[in-house]
């Protein structure tokens, strides 16, 4: 049986080059150095290496054990010493990556970690929109295992691959089951249970594999169903072994876009970073069960968990409450001559480690890598090099890439991965709105067999902004308003886009921007960084996707003092028809779509309620004169 023990628990930081040159803090894990300077602006967050010293006692195991530490996330580059000795170092602060201790340890040992933020000339992300926190932000553990046990050594990799395929027709599933074996293995065999049914094969040059037919198999039907199987292997050596898996079948279309088990499912959501006010990016498992739940208030079925791996955690909810995912590693903005590398260990963990999630439909190569770089052969063939090895590594999903929107759509790079998609921001950083109609357009004219995506659009907006007369980058709440309604309306007459993304359900951590009123924030999120507060616009896609109850909700609610003589009243609704009453008295009722407007003469202070159904939203507006 393996066993597994937290580390988070007694480490010393020592924010220093070097551990002899600076005081330890005791900390727990996870932690990052990165929690306030990475979030006040000023681009000025620590950036260097550090360490994290912990003393070590042999766990307590049976003789034949072997010992694996295991770390799921050290931002970006680390080295790990045992009692001065160096075993192993890893490049990339978003993955899950292990150590054999076995052969080094002592009954009393020091564990030495050196984690990196510093720039790089061949780990990315080096050049992006947000903050590169340092730290070792995430779970470290100990596993111990017997002799002979489930693979830990490939790439963080879980040691099983379970690969279900759907026929639609009979309602039935194969499910092919691998598993890799180290250690001594010369009669092994390895058990594989799942759907009730267990098969045991010998183990054959490490690896055992097994064939499945689920018979009126229970489909992975995403937000509707999204269930899971579970399948274990076994050792006769005791180790052991399970993994989640959905039977679901994704397809996606240059005309129909995102089909879920053969029917019309457009792909239709947000993107999240992983950290949080306060918290940078140590997050515990309570603050990614809140955001999920926001997710499901908002009624998203796709996010776009950008721009690097996220943890095991986050993606395992995603596969639980029925989300479809894009995953994708950090090769971002600006090509690196050194990095290629580094690009095809990122994907190759990426891959290896999420694989058996339910919820991940395609791999994202990179994103506006373009944005400064040329689209020369160096470029063009690091992405044929991760299309491929994305391929090799797995044969069921697409791969993607999201572009910068001055790549030109004739480049010759959209032609490398599977699908593609578009960051576009036309009607907030330049251009009007319908310049993201008319590109989409163009270019599902001129490329009928494409399939194209929306990978990113928003509009800044600080909640303490409100304008009568909102326009582009004046970060108001009423223009990011204005701004979704448009993008709204054009993606919900286009279901050809396979998915779309926008940018961002969070505000979140960018250290290099100092505007909207908000320092080291981008702040386009639907939603505040602390997740205290849903801004207007929020609600805007509640009423567009979540059906599950009726709600109302009045825009404006931060914005009481008026000047304007007659002032809109914006409502959302995932309701049909909505009355307004001002001052107890109905002012009108309309009947639409998401959106309902009236215009509202206003002379002193007035309550106004929006009511839907038995639903209910009231604030206070105020005229106020004109600031002389
Ligand atoms: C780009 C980039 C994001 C960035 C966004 C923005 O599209 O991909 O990482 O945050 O623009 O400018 O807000």
């Amino acid at each position: 049986m393996r066993t597994i023990h937290s580390l988070n628990q007694d480490w010393t930081f020592i924010k220093a080059e070097h551990p002899a040159d600076g005081a330890g803090v005791p900390v727990t894990l996870p932690h990052t150095w990165n929690a306030e300077d990475g979030q006040d602006g000023g681009d000025d967050y620590y950036r260097g290496k550090c360490w994290y010293l912990r003393d070590l006692d042999r766990p307590e195991a049976t003789e034949n054990s072997r010992v694996w530490l295991e770390f799921e996330g050290a931002a970006m580059t680390a080295e790990v010493y045992l009692n001065g000795e160096k075993l192993a170092e890893h490049a990339g602060g978003y993955s899950t990556f292990r150590v054999d201790l076995t052969d080094h340890l002592k009954d009393h040992n020091k564990l030495a970690v050196s984690v990196s933020n510093a720039r790089s000339r061949t780990v990315y992300p080096q050049q992006a929109d947000f903050t590169f926190y340092g730290g070792l932000y995430r779970e470290v553990r100990l596993i111990l295992v017997p002799e002979t046990h489930f693979a830990l050594g490939y790439h963080g990799g879980p040691g099983v691959k379970i690969t279900p395929v759907v026929d639609l027709e009979t309602r039935a599933a194969t499910v092919m089951a691998e598993a890799w074996v180290e250690g001594p293995a010369h009669d092994a065999e390895v058990t594989f249970t799942l759907a009730g049914q267990t098969q045991t094969v010998p183990v054959a040059d490490g690896c055992a594999r097994a064939d499945f037919t689920i018979e009126n198999v229970h489909l992975w039907d995403g937000l509707n169903d999204p269930y899971l199987y579970t399948a274990t292997a076994s050792l006769s050596s005791g180790d052991a072994v399970s993994a989640r898996f959905g039977c679901r079948k994704f397809e996606i279309d240059p005309q129909k876009g995102f089909l879920l088990n053969g029917r019309s499912y457009p792909l239709r959501g947000v993107s999240r970073h992983q950290d949080r006010k306060g918290a940078g990016n140590a997050l515990t498992p309570a603050m990614m069960e809140e955001d999920m739940a926001i997710i499901k208030e908002l009624g998203a079925n796709t996010l776009r968990l950008a721009h690097y791996q996220h943890t095991q955690y986050f993606y395992d909810l995603c596969d639980e409450n029925g989300l479809i995912v894009w995953a994708e590693i950090p090769y971002i903005t600006m090509h690196m001559h050194d990095g290629r590398e580094n690009t095809l260990s990122q994907m190759t963990e990426l891959v290896v480690q999420n694989y058996n999630h339910p919820c991940i439909a395609v791999w994202g190569l990179s994103n506006e890598i373009t944005a400064a770089s040329a689209v020369n052969e160096e470029l063009l063939e690091n992405h044929r090099a991760l299309n491929d090895l994305c391929h090799t590594l797995d044969t069921t999903r697409p791969t993607t890439m999201a572009n910068v929107f001055m790549l030109d759509i004739d480049s010759p790079i959209l032609e490398i991965p599977d699908v593609n998609s578009y960051n576009l921001y036309f009607g907030w950083y330049l251009g009007e709105l319908e310049q993201n109609d008319e590109f989409f357009d163009e270019y599902h004219a001129k490329f009928p067999d494409r399939c194209i995506g929306f990978s990113e659009y928003g509009a800044d907006a600080n909640p303490a902004y409100q304008s009568p007369t909102p326009e582009k980058g004046d970060y108001t709440e009423t223009y990011q308003c204005v701004y979704h309604e448009h993008m709204l309306k054009m993606i919900e007459a286009r279901p050809w886009l396979w998915a779309t993304h926008v940018w961002n359900l969070f505000d979140f951590g960018a250290d290099g921007r100092d505007e909207g009123g908000k320092n080291g924030e981008n702040q386009k999120g639907l939603v505040t960084f602390d997740r205290q507060l849903k801004k207007d616009a929020f609600y805007l896609y509640k009423a567009a996707w979540n059906h599950t109850e009726p709600f109302v909700h009045l825009c404006g609610s931060r914005y009481v003092d008026r000047t304007e003589e007659v002032t809109e009243i914006k409502v959302y609704s995932n309701q049909n028809e909505v009355s307004l009453y001002v001052d107890g008295k109905l002012f009108g009722t309309a009947q639409g779509h998401v959106v309902f407007s009236f215009q509202v003469p206003i002379s002193g202070e007035h309550t106004i309620e929006a009511r839907a159904e038995d639903c209910t939203s009231v604030m206070l507006v105020r005229k106020v004169a004109e600031p002389n």
